[in-house]
């Protein structure tokens, strides 16, 4: 039943092309605009939201800070996420017009469902993402738009992260779309480029023996940081999330920006790096600034791993190791720049001997609190 593979985690790796397209399928219209019929919201509210919460755990959490940068560029309606564990305990402001949305591959995530009933308590819309049919998080929710990945067994979520990436995309997009806000040529050329994901994931999975080859090469290392910015920052904390849990290693993800006021002092010599560069297009002020962590960091003996779009050259004077990803537009690079990250640390994981579908303390879905 792993197809071949060792592991169900490669296997699920490798299905993400194809769980990118089925999500997308019959998503997008031959006119180039969305329909979301299974969104049992209807558009005059969405029109009325004027707030969007994410709630969420690990690594969907990190799908919705991604999702964050997303909703609010293109909708202009001001978005919040938080982990789960933390929302009702806080007393959020909430009421009939703002959107929750929960984000859960499992749907049994206890903390999200609680999270969920409470945001419903106060009146408020709730639209579940979510991988499994029929789950709780789904039937408690006002709507649901599904993840099409199939069934993931392995521990650390993969083939779900990048479906939900797009699942958030989707909500944004139609929400700007509704809304009538900054619809135009960005979006349309969006919704098409959503559609080379699968290629692009394909094109990234097929070069990643480098990378596997390095992650064996850092087996015995104490430590990894992991740099981003903008959509790159929850990337980072991604790529942090999946070594600790597979691994069992230290690994912390920053937003680049932050380095100097304090985890800087952590660089020695030796450390490795990983760094997740913005495109050089678009915002290339993020780009310039990155480009100047990665030289800094370097200067000061740090082993830089760094993750950049193709024709991006540069990075290439202060890369120890460089990992090529497709271009696309800025919001969409989470798509590509996941995937290297994932297979760094499930090969990291596998060269320390660690049972990779099974990682100890750990269960698939969390149903308690
Ligand atoms: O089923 P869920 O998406 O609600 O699960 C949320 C987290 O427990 C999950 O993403 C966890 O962080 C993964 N093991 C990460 O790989």
């Amino acid at each position: 039943e792993k197809g071949g593979y060792d592991y169900f985690m490669l296997k699920e790796i490798a299905e993400q092309p194809k769980a990118v397209a089925d999500t997308l399928l019959g998503r997008i219209g031959t006119d180039g605009r969305l329909t979301l019929d299974e969104l049992r919201i209807s558009d005059a509210d969405l029109r009325t939201v004027d707030k969007v919460v994410i709630v969420a755990c690990g690594t969907a959490f990190h799908a919705g800070m991604i999702a964050k940068y997303a909703i609010e560029h293109w909708t202009r309606v001001p978005c919040e996420v938080e982990v789960a564990s933390e929302f009702r305990y806080r007393d959020p402001i909430l009421d009939d017009r703002t959107l929750v949305i929960a984000i859960s591959q499992s749907g049994e995530t206890m903390d999200t469902l609680m999270a969920l009933r409470h945001a419903r308590e106060q009146g408020a819309k709730v639209l579940a993402i979510c991988n499994t049919n029929g789950s709780t998080i789904p039937r408690e929710s006002d709507a649901v738009l599904y993840t099409h990945a199939g069934p993931e067994v392995a521990v650390a979520s993969t083939k779900a992260f990048l479906t939900q990436l797009v699942a958030c995309y989707l909500v944004a997009l139609y929400l700007g779309q509704v809304r009538g806000t900054k619809w135009g040529d960005e979006i349309s050329a969006v919704i098409r480029e959503l559609g080379d994901a699968p290629k692009q994931v394909e094109q990234v999975l097929e070069t990643m023996e480098p990378v596997r080859e390095l992650a064996r090469s850092l087996a015995d290392a104490k430590s990894v940081l992991f740099l981003g910015r903008h959509v790159g920052f929850p990337v980072a904390l991604e790529g942090a999330l999946k070594l600790k849990e597979l691994a069992y290693m230290h690994a912390e993800g920053f937003a680049a920006g932050e380095l100097k006021h304090g985890p800087i002092a952590l660089i020695e010599d030796g450390l490795p790096v990983v760094v997740v560069v913005p495109s050089p297009r678009g915002r290339s002020i993020l780009h310039d600034k990155i480009v100047s962590n990665i030289q800094e960091i370097r200067a000061r003996g740090a082993r830089t791993i760094v993750i950049a779009e193709e024709g991006d050259e540069a990075v290439v004077p202060y890369a120890d190791h460089l990992i090529r990803i497709p271009a696309t537009p800025t919001l969409l690079q989470p798509l590509v720049s996941t995937v290297p990250l994932q297979v760094f640390a499930c090969e990291l994981a596998t060269a320390k001997g660690h049972e990779v579908d099974q990682p100890r303390n750990l269960a698939k879905s969390v149903t308690v609190e």
